[in-house]
């Protein structure tokens, strides 16, 4: 039976959208602090405050539990300000754990004390990786393939080596604009078959092939692109996104979504917000 595809903004009106919940792993912001610049949000002159990080990251957390997912966490070390951004720690996908070797010295010793996470939690389909790969920062899972961010962190090498450990389609995208220099600050996941992008972060090629996958995916205008707006979390009905992303939080409703914002401002200093704090734990 052949099926006509059903435009996104159509299906809203019809099918009401369904949350999953969702299994996490954040990393308190005990120890936050700009220390160091990795990405160009980063100014280490700027005063930050770790006291507020850890308030918005507690409100994210209650959230999520509000919501019903399922949030856990990993005990922060004081050598590792950016150690917050949970979503570097790994790639996780049908309970398989792909590990992560950082781009920057600053960073390396969190790969390893992410996987040790894993391995003390019964995680057994495991890989040390070959090649450099910033985790869910460029892996994002949308239905059963995965989008591969590269160009600022991960080494497109890496793509081959997690599409054959998963097992899984990986198709690779470059990003052009050190704004944006994780997929998922430009990139963000709503459903199994939807998405919605920053398009001026991609390369003409890999922003063709997201218009070929993605005819109808939503696309953030640059105030919202600016505003981490893409940095947003999903779970097929909620989707978090930072609270100035107020024109992507309006075309959200209008296919049927309940955005919610927040406030995270104080980890943008770092160059994150809900997403990079926020690794899902997509076990089999
Ligand atoms: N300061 C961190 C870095 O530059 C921020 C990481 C943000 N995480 C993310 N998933 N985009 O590495």
């Amino acid at each position: 039976m052949s099926r006509t595809a059903v435009p996104a903004q159509e299906r809203a009106t019809r099918e009401p959208r369904v949350a999953t919940p969702r299994r996490l792993l954040m990393c308190r912001p005990q120890h936050f602090d700009v220390t160091y610049s990795i990405n160009p949000w980063m100014d280490p002159r700027k005063p930050s405050d770790a006291g507020l990080a850890l308030l918005q990251w507690e409100r994210l957390r209650e959230l999520y539990l509000s919501l019903g997912h399922t949030v856990e966490v990993i005990e922060p070390d004081p050598a590792f300000p950016d150690m917050v951004f949970a979503a570097n720690g790994a790639t996780v996908v049908d309970g398989k754990v792909l590990g992560a070797r950082f781009r920057h010295v600053e960073r390396t010793g969190e790969g390893p004390a992410y996987f040790q996470w894993f391995l003390r939690n019964g995680y057994r389909d495991v890989l040390w990786p070959e090649h450099i790969n910033e985790g869910e920062g460029d892996y994002l899972t949308v239905g059963r393939r995965l989008l591969a961010g590269t160009g600022f962190r991960t080494d497109p090498r890496s793509h081959a080596e997690a599409q054959e450990f998963f097992g899984l389609p990986v198709t690779g995208l470059t990003l052009v604009n050190p704004n944006f220099y994780h997929l998922d600050t430009a990139l963000s996941v709503l459903s199994d078959d939807e998405i919605m992008y920053y398009p001026a972060a991609f390369s003409p090629g890999s922003l063709a092939v997201l218009r070929e996958l993605f005819p109808d995916a939503v696309t953030a205008s640059d105030e919202d692109a600016a505003a981490f707006g893409l940095n947003a979390f999903s779970d097929g009905r909620h989707v978090v996104l930072p609270q100035a992303a107020t024109g992507l939080a309006d075309q959200l409703k209008r296919r049927g979504f309940e955005p919610i914002g927040v406030d995270i401002a104080e980890l943008l200093k770092a160059g994150g917000s809900v997403k990079c704090c926020t690794l899902e734990l997509r076990d089999r």
